[in-house]
């Protein structure tokens, strides 16, 4: 497995928990100092675990060194990041194209080169010219099978998957892949065999339809505020019917992490560069980003208007609950806005606060949620934790120097909110 983030991970604890024999490799050195220590570099429910258990049972190790990982592998999955290439909207596939030329110069005997990373249609042709060229001896075949393990329900996505995408026309690679995902396959979870290129569009068709859902509702949101209508009603409505679907209709700040805005962005690169422009993908990105820094000003107008030497305390940091993920978050953009616009800003979050510390100087990082909403003007609630659901309310109360709450999960009902006192507003209801 190339690339021990939060896919390679996660697919080579849960490939040696089926019972086969992975090494993960990472040319970040602390990180596999860590791992090798037993310290997890991201947090994943439930994969500490999985990772010591495996290792107990030494079917998973960790290395540096690729080649030596390579060299005995009859499958190698590549699962290094694809992230936006700076001042474009492009992947950028250099972290790609230098694993597939270490693998190249390390393979022994017949290969399957999977590429698990999120990457546009035509770079497994690309991976496979590389490899060709670097070493026109070797035995191989380069597969796409991407990955739709969501962060936070990693482990449990992997191992039941709604469908396995394999891409390749390759005979012996196809027994090869069945073989690797056997167990799942007695568990009956669908497999699709496809042509590569098509595999390769398959996850990103599927990340901007998912993020159109999530943008689609989103806009509701902002007619229902304006309309005085409910819009957690509206998604019900609309999910009940079988065709649309209850799932991906929660309205919120705008949706982050390092998949949906980093795909839907790559996605409309391809299109443009294939000559077949994709309206509705490119609205949904350029919607999101600006929504994501619109949501400051909610905060600014529970506040009359200003936050500008104000105390303001925000709960959540981190891109969704049940990650430490910070990339594209919402909850980034948010604080960055209330810091501009000149708020004394507390901050608090379970897992993230690591690794938001460095995006947003200038706030103050907080032990827990009480602690961060001592003497706040008002108190946002930007990622769903569960910690954030049961808050003792008149501790808070007490805590505030106000009581507004602006919650953009709307994990609160209005009404109650109101009963017991507080200047509550949330995302698309009255
Ligand atoms: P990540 O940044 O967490 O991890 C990538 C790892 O690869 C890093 O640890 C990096 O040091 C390592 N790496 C880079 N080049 C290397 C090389 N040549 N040799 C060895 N190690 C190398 O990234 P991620 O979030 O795991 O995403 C990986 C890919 O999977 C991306 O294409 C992403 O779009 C896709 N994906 C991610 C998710 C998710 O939930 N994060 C889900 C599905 C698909
Ligand atoms: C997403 C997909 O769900 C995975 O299938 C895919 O593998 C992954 O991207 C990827 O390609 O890397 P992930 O980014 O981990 O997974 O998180 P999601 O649960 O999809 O949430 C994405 C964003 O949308 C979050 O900011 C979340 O808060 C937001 N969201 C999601 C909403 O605002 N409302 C919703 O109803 C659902």
């Amino acid at each position: 497995m190339i690339g021990s983030g939060y896919v390679g991970l996660v697919s080579g604890a849960c490939f040696a928990d089926f019972g086969h024999v992975v090494t993960c490799v990472d040319n970040d050195e602390a990180r596999i100092g860590d791992l090798e220590a037993g310290r997890m570099p991201i947090y994943e429910p439930g994969l500490q675990e999985l990772v010591a258990s495996n290792r107990a049972e030494g079917r998973l190790a960790f290395t540096k060194d690729l080649a030596a990982a390579v060299k005995n592998a009859e499958v190698v999955f590549i699962a290094v990041g694809t992230p936006t290439l700076e001042g474009s909207r492009e992947a950028d596939l250099h972290y790609v194209y230098a694993a597939a030329e270490e693998i190249a110069a390390a393979i022994t005997s017949f290969t399957v080169v999977v590429n698990k990373s999120t990457v546009p249609v035509g770079t497994g042709d690309e991976v496979e010219k590389i490899i060709r060229a670097r070493r026109p001896d070797a035995e191989f075949a380069v597969v796409s099978n991407p990955e739709f393990l969501r962060e936070g329900a990693a482990i449990y996505d992997f191992k039941h998957p709604d469908r396995i995408i394999v891409g390749t026309d390759d005979p012996q690679a196809h027994v090869v892949m069945h073989e690797a995902y056997r167990p799942l396959y007695l568990n009956a979870a669908p497999f699709l065999f496809t042509a590569r290129r098509t595999a390769e569009l398959i996850k990103y068709a599927a990340n901007a339809f998912l993020a159109t859902k999530v943008a689609f509702i989103n806009e509701i949101a902002d007619i229902c505020e304006k309309a005085g209508a409910d819009v957690q009603d509206v998604a019900r409505g609309m999910g009940l019917d079988n065709r649309i679907g209850r799932k991906f209709l929660n309205a919120g700040p705008g949706f982050g992490g390092s998949c949906f805005p980093k795909d839907t962005l790559a996605l409309v690169h391809t299109a443009r560069t294939l000559g077949a422009p994709t309206g509705i993908v490119e609205a949904v990105e350029t919607g999101n980003r600006e929504r994501k820094r619109r949501m400051a000003g909610k905060v600014l107008e529970a506040c009359g208007g200003s936050v500008a030497g104000k105390t303001i305390a925000m709960l959540g940091l981190s891109f969704k609950q049940n990650t430490d993920d910070v990339r594209d978050a919402a909850a980034i953009d948010i604080a960055r806005g209330l810091l501009a616009e000149g708020a004394d800003l507390r901050v608090y979050d379970p897992q993230s606060m690591e690794k938001a510390r460095p995006l947003i100087p200038g706030a103050t990082f907080c032990p827990n949620a009480y602690d961060c909403a001592q003497g706040a003007s008002a108190l946002a609630i930007v990622t769903e934790w569960d910690a954030f659901r049961a808050l003792d309310l008149e501790r808070l109360k007490e805590a505030l120097a106000e009581p507004v709450i602006v919650d953009l999960r709307n994990i609160y009902s209005p009404a109650e909110m109101r009963r017991r006192g507080f200047r509550y507003t949330s995302v698309g209801r009255p």
